[in-house]
């Protein structure tokens, strides 16, 4: 099955072990949260972009990014270690334990640690991932915008996708 190891990742109780830990560090936050809606929204919005503008990138690729790219959040609360980089490392037990193989790590780790970093190269996965994050909050309909200091000059929140 095409996205059989992406389902697999979905009740990886390595995977569920972070996202419970995220889940209690954010029980008060009233910004954007790092959850499952939150990683699939990700997932989703870099499938269609993907599909979109033809890329070269394999779906269980695409979703493996969108599904990993913030474990570590968890860590960052903990400790202030950068999330995109602690996600990078934590991603590669839970990949390896679900049949990626080392080429693949090696891409999905590099886009995932880079994901904070604004870049706009074509064909790029790491861009991809920082597009699509940035795409997925919804932030037309958020309690925090007037705090959030992503809208501090009067900017209007848009969907697209
Ligand atoms: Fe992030
Ligand atoms: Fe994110």
């Amino acid at each position: 099955m095409l996205m059989e190891r992406i389902n697999r990742i979905l009740v990886d109780e390595i995977y569920l072990s972070h996202l419970n830990k995220i889940k209690e560090h954010e029980k008060q936050r009233i910004f954007c949260r790092h959850d499952i809606t939150h990683f699939l929204d990700v997932a989703r919005i870099a499938w269609i972009i993907t599909l979109e503008r033809n890329l070269n990138f394999q779906k269980e690729i695409v979703y493996a990014c969108g599904l990993l790219h913030d474990i570590g959040r968890w860590l960052e609360y903990e400790e202030g270690t950068d999330h995109a980089l602690a996600s990078g490392e934590m991603c590669v037990e839970i990949l390896e334990k679900n049949g990626f193989d080392p080429e693949e790590i090696r891409q999905i780790k590099k886009a995932i640690a880079s994901h904070r970093v604004k870049c706009d190269a074509n064909e790029d996965l790491s861009a991809l991932l920082y597009e699509s994050d940035k795409a997925s909050r919804r932030c037309y309909s958020c309690d925090a915008i007037g705090q959030c200091k992503k809208f501090q000059n009067g900017e209007i929140p848009e969907i697209k996708y």
